[in-house]
C-alpha cells in the first residue's frame, strides 16, 4: 500500500529537470563556456541531447534486452533502371524475444543496390504509405500494418492496394539514385509507429520500458521512427552485400525529417544525416513566429512527441535557445538542411537559420570556412568543399523530389570521395 502511494506520489509530481534559458550554444545550462570539441562532447552535448529527451522527443526507445534482431532474406531478383543493372532485395526484420521464444515484431525492408559499381553510400529513409508505394515492382510486398486513409495512394480501408504501387514514385528517384551509385533501404514508418494518435503504440512503444509507466518523458512517434532508423541502420551493417564500410546516410522528409534528424542525433553511427523541408520541431526556428508553432503541432499530432512537449504551447519562451541545439548534435558528421520556398509551413528561412547558427559547434571541430547567415536565393545550393554542412531553399512547395536527391547526392560525393 505505502509502495503503491509513494509511486502514485512519484508519477503525480515528477520532478522536471530544469533548463535554464539559453541564448548561447556554447554555454552550458550551468553557465560554463565551451571552447573545445571535447567539452562540447563530454558537457554540453550531453546535455542538450538529454533536455532533447526529456522536453521534446521523449527518452531514446529501449526494449528489453531478451529482444534479439534478426533479418531474413525474403526474395532477391535483379532489375534494371535505365541501363543500370541493379539488385533488388527484400528483407524481413525480425525481433524475437528469446525469453518467450516468440516474434515480437516483424518489419519488412526493401532495398536497391547498384551493382556494376562501387557502392558510393546506402540512404536510410522511411516512407509514409508503404513500400509497394515507392515503385510499381510487383515483388515488393504489402506492408500490413494501419496506413492514414490517403485516396492519392489508393488506400482503402488502410490497407495497400494494387493501385497503390508506385503512387509516391516521384519521391523516389531510384533511376537516378542507382546511376549515382547510392543504394537505398526504406521500411514503412508506420510498422514502427503508426501515424495516428489511438494507434501509435501499435508498434515498437508497446515494448518500450519507458512507455510502460505513466510517464511524460516517454517516447512519441517521432522517437519510434528514429528508433527504427537506427534499428534499419543495425540490420544493414550485416548485410553481406553491402560492406560495412559503406557511409550510412540518413534521410527523410517533413515529419519524417523530423525523425530522420532524432535517428542522426542519437546514433552516432550515421555517417551524414539529412532533413528534407522538416519545419517545425525539426530544422525550423521554434521562437520565429513563423509557419507551424508548438501549440498547433502538439494539439494535432500530440503523440508525435513527449507529453511534456505540450508545456511549449504558446510558450516557445521557455524553450532553451532553439533547434539549432539539435542540428549541432550532428557535429562534426556532415549534415544537409534543405527547403522549399513556398513551404511556408515549415518556414524555410527558419530552418535556413538554425542550419546557419549550428555552424558555431562545427567550428570547433575544424578552422572551416563559416558562411554569414544570409538566406541565399532560390536553388542557389550551399554545397562547398571544406564546409561540413549544406543547404539550399529550392523553388516550389512541400515535398521531396528529384532536385532535392541530386543535391544530397552532390553533398555525398563531395564528401565521401
Ligand atoms: C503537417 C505537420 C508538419 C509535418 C507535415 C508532414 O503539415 O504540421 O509538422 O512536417 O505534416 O509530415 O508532411
Amino acid at each position: 500500500m505505502k509502495g503503491n502511494l509513494l509511486f502514485f506520489l512519484l508519477v503525480v509530481f515528477q520532478v522536471n529537470a530544469i533548463f535554464a534559458q539559453q541564448d548561447d550554444l556554447l554555454t552550458t545550462f550551468q553557465g560554463h563556456k565551451i571552447n573545445s570539441a571535447l567539452d562540447w562532447e563530454m558537457e554540453r552535448r550531453a546535455e542538450i541531447l538529454y533536455y532533447f529527451e526529456q522536453e521534446i522527443y521523449g527518452m531514446q526507445v529501449k526494449i528489453p534486452s531478451s529482444f534479439v534482431l534478426q533479418r531474413r532474406l525474403v526474395m532477391q531478383e535483379e532489375v534494371h533502371y535505365g541501363t543500370t543493372s541493379v539488385l533488388h532485395q527484400e528483407w524481413s526484420l525480425v525481433w524475437r524475444d528469446t525469453l518467450k521464444g516468440r516474434i515480437q515484431m516483424e518489419v519488412p525492408m526493401t532495398l536497391f543496390i547498384p551493382r556494376e559499381q562501387a557502392v558510393k553510400g546506402v540512404f536510410v529513409s522511411l516512407n509514409f504509405y508503404g513500400n509497394a508505394t515507392m515503385d510499381t515492382l510487383k515483388s515488393i510486398p504489402f506492408n500490413t500494418a494501419y496506413i492514414p486513409a490517403n485516396e492519392k495512394f489508393k488506400i482503402v480501408n488502410h490497407q495497400l492496394t494494387e493501385a497503390s504501387r508506385g503512387t509516391s514514385a516521384w519521391r523516389w528517384p531510384i533511376a537516378e539514385i542507382m546511376a549515382s551509385g547510392y543504394a537505398l533501404a526504406t521500411c514503412y514508418a508506420g510498422d514502427f509507429a503508426p501515424d495516428h494518435r489511438a494507434h501509435f503504440r501499435k508498434g515498437v512503444l508497446q515494448f518500450d520500458v519507458h512507455s510502460r509507466r505513466f510517464n511524460r518523458h516517454a517516447s512519441g512517434a517521432i522517437g519510434a521512427w528514429a528508433w527504427g532508423l537506427n534499428q534499419m541502420m543495425t540490420a544493414l551493417e550485416k548485410s553481406p552485400t553491402l560492406s560495412k564500410s559503406v557511409p550510412r546516410i540518413v534521410v527523410g522528409h517533413s515529419r519524417l525529417g523530423k525523425a530522420a534528424l532524432w535517428a542522426g542525433v542519437t546514433d552516432s553511427r550515421w555517417d551524414m544525416v539529412i532533413s528534407n523541408n522538416s519545419g517545425c520541431l525539426g530544422a525550423a526556428q521554434s521562437k520565429r513566429p513563423v509557419g507551424e508553432d508548438v501549440y498547433r503541432i502538439t494539439k494535432r499530432f500530440p503523440y508525435w512527441f513527449a507529453r511534456r512537449c505540450r508545456h511549449y504551447a504558446k510558450h516557445e519562451e521557455r524553450l532553451a535557445l532553439d533547434q539549432q541545439m539539435l542540428l549541432a548534435l550532428v557535429a562534426p558528421r556532415p549534415l544537409y538542411v534543405a527547403s522549399a520556398i513556398q513551404d511556408e509551413w515549415a518556414d524555410p528561412e527558419g530552418e535556413y537559420l538554425s542550419w546557419c547558427y549550428a555552424q558555431e559547434v562545427y567550428a570547433l571541430y575544424a578552422k572551416s570556412p563559416k558562411t554569414p547567415c544570409q538566406f541565399p536565393a532560390v536553388n542557389q545550393p550551399q554545397i562547398l568543399t571544406g564546409l561540413p554542412i549544406g543547404y539550399h531553399v529550392r523553388k516550389g512547395d512541400h515535398d521531396i523530389t528529384m532536385y532535392d536527391w541530386k543535391r544530397f547526392m552532390e553533398f555525398g560525393d563531395l564528401h565521401f570521395h
